[in-house]
């Protein structure tokens, strides 16, 4: 187990680096993080490369047994790449172009950035190869794919329809184009989407910028293998942020790691679904927690300092997850500069009387029990997967879709239930391999190729239960409306055929929701509601006013040894629960301890 903190000894300065290790020691810390935002430390300019700061201080950290993670600094572009290459800064859709003055204001696709990242990762690749003390290294730091619309994206956007299109006629036919005449005659007259949203469009331009980001970190993981090829790495993602797609970016890693600031009570189950969530990108077990919250937060305000015991519950919540590494952001509050009110394990004072420190120590004593329980590195095994494809959470966002639709949220009001219950979730990209599971669960699947449709038709043969909610199988590849009948594609699956639905959100709507009636009660749809009419499934609970009752609100069709449920509408909580503790019965998906509700 690897616990620690985020460091930063270009801030502190060898003054505190001694007596820095010397703490962390006797806290029991076995790893700290550090560099991912010191790229003018390792290049003060350009091509002039130090690098005796960090060795003497990892030096430092290695006698008192801690190892460090290193990371390209590529998060936080000095102020002398702004002043020699102002073109690297990032151009928002509103034209606003990206400048210095915090991190993370770079284009991923400009060629002159990525020159500047591949030479410093180069440097430092290649002289902390097998360098003492150095276990892991992170690439960057949170990626996400705020769009860029600079020239040169725009460019590559070109290149990149062109390899996924091969003629402007293929685009132009599978984009649906010749509505509002908006064919292309050729690559060249293509631009990003800047102008209303047309779905084809911004979903390619989505996707484009994600594999920007994807291609970015990969030149870096090579560069970083070239020298040191058995050096695991590792990159702290977000568990969900908005507009990015991270499918596929734990495949060029050899772990995944995610960073969690849980800021309140009330968003704990959150934590467990963004835990399994990101436990998913893997394909093996395990992850870390790359920045743990230890204190008060700044995002917008400043955030409540965690009432007592709640960091400790963080952590054991992140370890009950799979989590075999856990650090805390940041060893020490720094007196300046941006997120100056962040707190740290330790305020500027260095005092061991402050709340987060006292109980990061009493964590400590925590650890090395785990250890003796074998909880680090052991593999976990549930009956239930959640499948996440974040192609449809895009697709959940595009044109109006995302004032009725909330992908995550979908998602989270099945998980909500299975957590309250205490049951297991891995919550898995679709193209894992989900035919061991007893049960698994796709809300929102919007968009269905045939390999997805062919599985899971398999998957409900050999007796595999299959969920899936509203607006399923409506979309291809290109989020462009299916022409068959809903629900397209999983019509055979789910026995089914939805001819009319509706939108529930609207907040000015006078006509009554429509009501749901499962068991013994009444719920009310929050959200989109299809409105279902079985052909070889069955009717499990139908919907009972106005012009919906003449329809199937939830059905569930047998097929093969398994069956597959098609929930037509989101509901409350209270539903999810009912409904899932009975599926959950029938299929046999126990809970991991009997545990009071919630
Ligand atoms: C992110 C960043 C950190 C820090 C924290 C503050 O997770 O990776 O550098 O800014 O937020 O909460
Ligand atoms: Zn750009």
């Amino acid at each position: 187990m690897r616990f620690g903190a985020d460091y930063y000894p270009e801030y502190w300065g060898p003054s505190k680096w001694v007596e820095d290790a010397r703490m962390m020691r006797e806290l029991g810390f076995n790893i700290v993080r550090i560099g991912e935002f010191a790229w003018k430390t390792f290049e003060p300019g350009e091509g002039r490369y130090e690098f005796a700061l960090f060795d003497e201080a990892i030096g430092i950290l290695r006698d008192h047994g801690i190892d460090v993670v290193m990371c390209t600094p590529t998060a936080a572009p000095p102020a002398w790449v702004e002043a020699q290459y102002p073109q690297t800064g990032r151009i928002r859709r509103d034209g606003f172009h990206e400048r210095w003055g915090a991190r993370k204001q770079y284009c991923h696709t400009s060629t002159t950035y990525r020159r500047l990242s591949w030479n410093v990762s180069r440097a430092m690749a290649e002289h902390y190869a097998h360098f003492p003390g150095v276990v892991a290294w992170q690439t960057d730091n949170e990626f996400y794919a705020d769009p860029c619309y600079c020239p040169e994206c725009e460019a590559a956007f070109r290149k990149w329809l062109n390899a996924r299109y091969g003629t402007p006629e293929e685009l132009n036919r599978r984009w649906g184009m010749r509505f509002w005449g908006m064919e292309i005659g050729s690559f060249e007259e293509m631009i990003p989407p800047v102008m209303w949203q047309h779905p084809s469009h911004e979903l390619a331009y989505r996707r484009f910028q994600n594999a920007q980001v994807r291609s970015f970190q990969k030149e870096q993981i090579d560069l970083i293998k070239q020298y040191d090829p058995d050096i695991p790495i590792t990159h702290n993602f977000m568990a969900t942020p908005a507009e990015m797609d991270y499918d596929g970016f734990g495949e060029d890693l050899d772990f995944v790691s995610v960073d969690q600031y849980p800021k309140d009570l009330t968003t704990f189950p959150y934590y467990s679904y963004s835990y399994d969530t990101v436990r998913g990108f893997n394909r093996g077990p395990g992850f870390w927690v790359m920045e743990m919250q230890c204190g008060y937060i700044t995002r917008e305000v400043v955030y409540l300092m965690p009432p007592p015991g709640m960091i400790r519950l963080w952590t054991h919540q992140a370890i009950a997850h799979g989590a075999d590494g856990i650090v805390y952001f940041r060893w020490r509050v720094c007196p300046s500069g941006h997120e100056q009110f962040h707190s740290g394990i330790l305020q500027p004072d260095s005092s061991k009387k402050g709340r987060s420190y006292r109980e990061v120590a009493e964590i400590a004593k925590d650890i090395p029990k785990l250890r003796e329980l074998g909880a680090p590195g052991s593999a976990i095994k549930n009956d239930v997967a959640i499948l996440r494809g974040l192609q449809n959470g895009l697709a959940c966002r595009l044109y109006n879709n995302g004032a009725s639709l909330n992908y995550d949220e979908e998602l989270q009001r099945y998980y909500g239930a299975l957590f309250g219950s205490s049951i297991g979730v891995d919550v898995i990209e679709p193209t894992h391999d989900f035919s061991g599971y007893k049960l698994v669960i796709a809300p929102l699947l919007m968009i269905v190729d045939d390999d997805l449709v062919r599985r899971i038709e398999a998957f409900v043969q050999a007796g595999g239960t299959f969920i899936t909610s509203y607006r399923a199988g409506i979309y291809d590849d290109d989020a462009v409306i299916t022409t068959e009948t809903l629900p397209g594609k999983l019509a055979n699956v789910l026995g089914i055929a939805i001819h009319d639905f509706d939108w529930l959100r609207d907040p000015k709507r006078v006509d009554p929701k429509p009501i749901m009636h499962y068991k013994d009660a009444d719920y009310e749809a929050i959200d989109f509601a299809d409105c279902i009419e079985p052909g070889s499934a069955k009717v499990v609970a139908s919907y009972t006013n106005g012009w919906f009752s003449d329809y199937a609100a939830i059905t569930r069709n047998a097929l093969g040894e398994g069956s597959a449920y098609c929930v037509g509408a989101g509901y409350p909580a209270e539903f999810y629960k009912a409904f899932l503790r009975d599926v959950c019965t029938t299929v046999g998906a126990a809970p991991v301890l009997k545990t009071p509700e919630g």
